[in-house]
């Protein structure tokens, strides 16, 4: 099975790398291989990016995507990490119906269903101004003490955190900043998700705490596993920072995904 995974602001597919890195070794259960393209603006993608990125964009993107790199018909689990969790919600509600035969799990990290209210579009709005005045400098400041927990102070996880920013180009940062701030919550999208569901999230993420991730299993009601995996030692990167614990998250989501699919597989 492939997965599919979507990388949060301001970062990029080299947060997927130790997952990558691990299904490519035969430790990630029946994912046999993991696809994380880079959103539009940055990195490896051949999309430029658009004044706003609002999340339904970046979803029709990442379908067209699944469409061409993912071999025709083939299943795949999709994964997304707090923006990324944002753009699963829309590629779910837009082009759930066209992959309902092939999409088999869901892997939330790192994220909520909540949209924003004034004070914090007021904040993305003064972030937006920070990185036109002062560049991406004023994106690593914002984020990066936000990003990791603790104890993951000058590991190496910090740095590839640290690289992944310097790296996202400021009109990028910007545009994602003002999709950020008109995105619609996902609970409904939740409420009606019929499929195994993983939660994960560090238990000392700053940004999407666990109270966040509880509320996410709470209105998933119709899924017949769900999974909440609260991460010691991680901050808001759990994939990064705690890559075993993400990846034994993701076997458990592909058991059960094909234990579904066969029923009488053990
Ligand atoms: C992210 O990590 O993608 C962002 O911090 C999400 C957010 O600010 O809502």
């Amino acid at each position: 099975m492939n997965l599919v995974a979507i990388h949060g602001y301001p970062l990029d597919h080299r947060l997927w790398a130790p997952l990558a890195d691990r299904a490519a070794r035969g430790e990630l259960g029946a994912i046999r291989s993991v696809f994380a393209p880079d959103l539009r603006g940055r990195g490896r993608s051949d999309r430029p990016a658009a004044a706003t990125h609002a999340m339904s964009l970046l979803a029709d993107d990442v379908a067209q995507e699944i469409e061409t790199a993912l071999p025709k018909d083939a299943p795949f689990l999709l994964a997304g990490l707090s923006m990324g969790g944002y753009v699963c919600f829309e590629l779910l509600k837009r082009h759930g119906a066209r992959f309902r035969g092939r999409l088999r799990g869901l892997a939330l990290f790192d994220t909520k269903a909540m949209s924003d209210d004034d004070a914090s579009r007021a904040k993305r709005k003064e972030a937006i101004e920070a990185i036109r005045k002062d560049g991406i400098a004023a994106a690593l400041a914002a984020m990066l003490p936000k990003l990791l927990a603790a104890g993951s102070a000058g590991s190496p996880a910090e740095e590839v955190a640290r690289r992944m920013i310097l790296s996202t180009p400021p009109a990028t940062a910007m545009a994602d900043l003002a999709g950020l701030a008109v995105r619609d919550e996902g609970f409904e999208v939740l409420a009606a998700w019929d499929r195994p569901l993983l939660v994960a999230v560090g238990d000392e993420d700053a940004i999407t705490p666990p109270s966040d991730a509880e509320a996410m299993t709470a209105v998933a009601t119709r899924a017949p596993w769900v999974k909440l995996l609260t991460v010691p030692r991680a901050g808001h990167l759990v994939p990064l920072e705690q890559p075993d614990e993400a990846a034994a998250g993701l076997a458990a989501l592909a058991e059960a995904a094909e234990r579904l699919i066969s029923p009488t597989r053990r």
